[in-house]
């Protein structure tokens, strides 16, 4: 009999690091593995690029939620994800990351009383008004399997009590897909097409809530953004959320006549990676880019108070500046001025993390 595994992603940091699983599941002929998509996001250029950039197979099932109220989207993904998985009787239901997919289809499974897994388990910035954070902790508390990406998410799961024989610190996924696509992001023409040449440029994403949500927070963060691209011109592809806060709040046209500052849409993978790679710096509040700048060796300054990712300070690029306007450009002037500290790319982030996933499910289930 074939393990029967039901994948899930919803959101677009998700789409990476399912990429290597679906791939190892399937070259493994003792596995059925079906993905189901929720719809949390579902424009083109926030997921679809990716399954046909990442060779991600289409989703045996799109459940096509979009986005609502925290409680109402989670919700909505429970009540369409429920009859999925008993129709189905998956062994395993296998969640990644912390987004409301994440937690909502985590919930579904393990009161139909399905194996939960969880990839990128233990992660915590110990701050609760992110939502994440929630997500993460939540999922933790009911999943059997729990992949591990750094040391600090083993220490923080036994800190909670998980018992040490579900914990499996196996290196990072996402890792995986950006070793297998650096060689081929090199043929994106991104840098051309905006005139940009390799070091001369900063990347920024900008998306959180606590960031882009609130009206002076984010002021705050144009006015350090405006001072910093006048030195060096920062490529800034935006967010649905954050362009959606940028109209509510007015704040359009002071962003489109900021100097040096390159507004573009979501970008795809590739080009995204190649953009980042080729960078003097990063600027962002995302999770996961605090770890890929780790692993290209590309400076990282971080608009947030907190990471659930220490390695990526202990180890890696990354400085964590919050939303002060002044920290965010002295780290900028830092990198300017070559002041960087050598950063060395964490163990078992070597690409291979979704085939260790892989033998742990097949030997333990
Ligand atoms: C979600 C995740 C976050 C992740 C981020 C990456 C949660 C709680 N948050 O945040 O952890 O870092 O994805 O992008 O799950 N929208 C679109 N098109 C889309 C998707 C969203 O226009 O395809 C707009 C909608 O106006 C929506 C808003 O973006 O209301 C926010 O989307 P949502 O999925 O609620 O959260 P994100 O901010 O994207």
């Amino acid at each position: 009999m074939k393990l029967k595994i039901t994948n899930v992603v919803g959101a677009r940091p998700n789409f990476m690091k399912i990429a290597p699983l679906m791939q190892a599941m399937q070259a493994d002929e003792d596995i059925s593995a079906q993905l189901v998509h929720t719809g949390q996001h579902y424009d083109t250029r926030m997921s679809k690029l990716f399954f046909d950039e990442l060779a991600i197979p289409r989703p045996d099932l799109d459940l096509g939620v979009g986005s609502a109220s925290h409680a109402r989207q989670s919700a909505e993904i429970m009540r369409r994800f429920e009859p999925v998985v008993l129709e189905h009787r998956p062994d395993v239901v296998l969640v990644v990351g912390d987004v409301n997919s994440t937690i909502a289809c985590a919930l579904v499974a393990v009161k139909l009383g399905i194996k939960v897994a969880h990839v990128e388990a233990g992660l915590r910035s110990f701050d609760r008004q992110m939502p994440e954070e929630i997500n993460r902790i939540l999922t933790d508390s009911i999943s059997d399997f729990l992949f591990v990406t750094e040391p600090s998410g083993v220490t923080n799961l036994k800190t909670e009590g998980v018992p040490d024989e579900k914990v499996f610190l196996v290196g990072n996924t996402m890792i995986d897909t950006l070793l297998t696509n650096r060689e081929k992001a090199r043929t994106s023409t991104i840098l051309n097409d905006l005139n940009l040449a390799p070091r001369k440029y900063a990347v920024l994403t900008l998306h959180r809530p606590g960031n882009v949500d609130d009206v002076d927070t984010l002021t705050r963060i144009l006015g350090a953004l405006e001072t910093i691209s006048a030195k060096l011109p920062i490529v800034f592809p935006i967010h649905p959320r954050t362009r959606n806060s940028i109209e509510r709040f007015d704040l359009t046209a002071r962003i489109q006549n900021a100097t040096g500052l390159i507004l573009l849409e979501p970008l795809g993978y590739l080009d995204f990676l190649q953009l980042v790679a080729e960078s003097a710096m990063v600027l962002t509040d995302s999770g996961g880019i605090q770890e890929e700048t780790t692993v290209l060796s590309v400076p990282c300054i971080t608009l947030r108070e907190n990471t659930e990712r220490p390695i990526t300070i202990e180890q890696g690029t990354n400085v964590l500046v919050g939303s002060d306007a002044d920290k965010m450009i002295a780290a900028a002037e830092d990198v300017l001025s070559g002041r960087v500290r050598p950063a060395s790319v964490p163990e078992l982030w070597d690409g291979h993390a979704a085939g260790r996933i892989v033998k742990i499910l097949t030997a333990e289930t």
